[in-house]
């Protein structure tokens, strides 16, 4: 069985992390790193242990994680679905198991809020962790002049944590955001895509999601409203059958 700690060891994977990451670099982007793979690993993981995964499953969340931005090496576009390629062939040299390799492959294709979608346990918590990983760490500046609006925000972002609450079902991603670099409307204005895809993949895992800035509940609490408003008027009408 191939663990994590396996597909951590292997140069080849090492060596097409710094790749793609040269590659963003390159091209001005935020932090593409190992500390950017390593947190999303991390937060993939977690995920899907305190939902209460399998071992296994919470293990190939982790190697998920550490190698879904691999296909940045060749473009930033469709690079879900290329990264799948590449770490199809390098987990399949080293004998993973293929529907395993196929759980993997298939949540790094699907990661991206362009051409992604939730579509399994491994997949949803990939894209929770990915999406919440703004930071001002992050902020990789080459150019001269002023911030654009991806390092504004990113730069605003003082802290940043996603935690699951099992009992409640949510999963929340709670945001300290300094409001005098940057304005909430921009943080929408690059993250609401984003957003929407966490909500879908929080769905999938059962949970609602909850986006919570500055302590201010920006997304979720109308949901709870409409759910709970529905959850009565369900009631009312089986009362009402009962009765008749
Ligand atoms: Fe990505
Ligand atoms: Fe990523």
């Amino acid at each position: 069985m191939i663990r994590y700690k396996d597909v951590r060891n292997n140069p080849n994977f090492k060596l097409l992390i710094n790749r793609a990451w040269d590659y963003l670099k390159a091209k001005g982007y935020t932090e593409h790193g190992v500390r950017h793979v390593s947190y999303v690993s991390k937060i993939t993981s977690r995920i899907l242990e305190d939902l209460g995964f399998d071992e296994r499953t919470v293990e190939l969340g982790a190697i998920t994680g550490y190698l879904h931005d691999v296909g940045n090496m060749h473009n930033r576009k469709h690079h879900g679905i290329t990264g799948a390629t590449i770490v199809y062939t390098e987990l399949r040299a080293m004998g993973m198991e293929l529907a395993e390799v196929c759980d993997i492959t298939t949540a790094i294709a699907n990661h991206e809020e362009e051409i992604g979608a939730a579509i399994s346990p491994i997949t949803a918590a990939l894209i929770l962790a990915d999406k919440s990983d703004a930071h001002r760490t992050r902020v990789h500046r080459t150019k001269s002049g002023p911030p654009d609006i991806h390092d504004r925000v990113n730069l605003a972002v003082l802290n940043s944590k996603l935690y699951v609450d099992k009992g409640k079902k949510t999963i929340t991603l709670d945001i300290e955001f300094d409001q005098r670099l940057c304005q909430i409307m921009d943080y929408f204005e690059i993250y609401l895509k984003r957003m929407e895809m966490c909500k879908s993949a929080a769905t999938l895992l059962g949970c609602r999601f909850r986006l919570v800035i500055n302590g201010l509940e920006l997304l979720g609490h109308l949901e709870t409203q409409q759910q709970e408003k529905l959850q009565q008027q369900e009631l009312l009408k089986q009362k009402n059958r009962a009765g008749a």
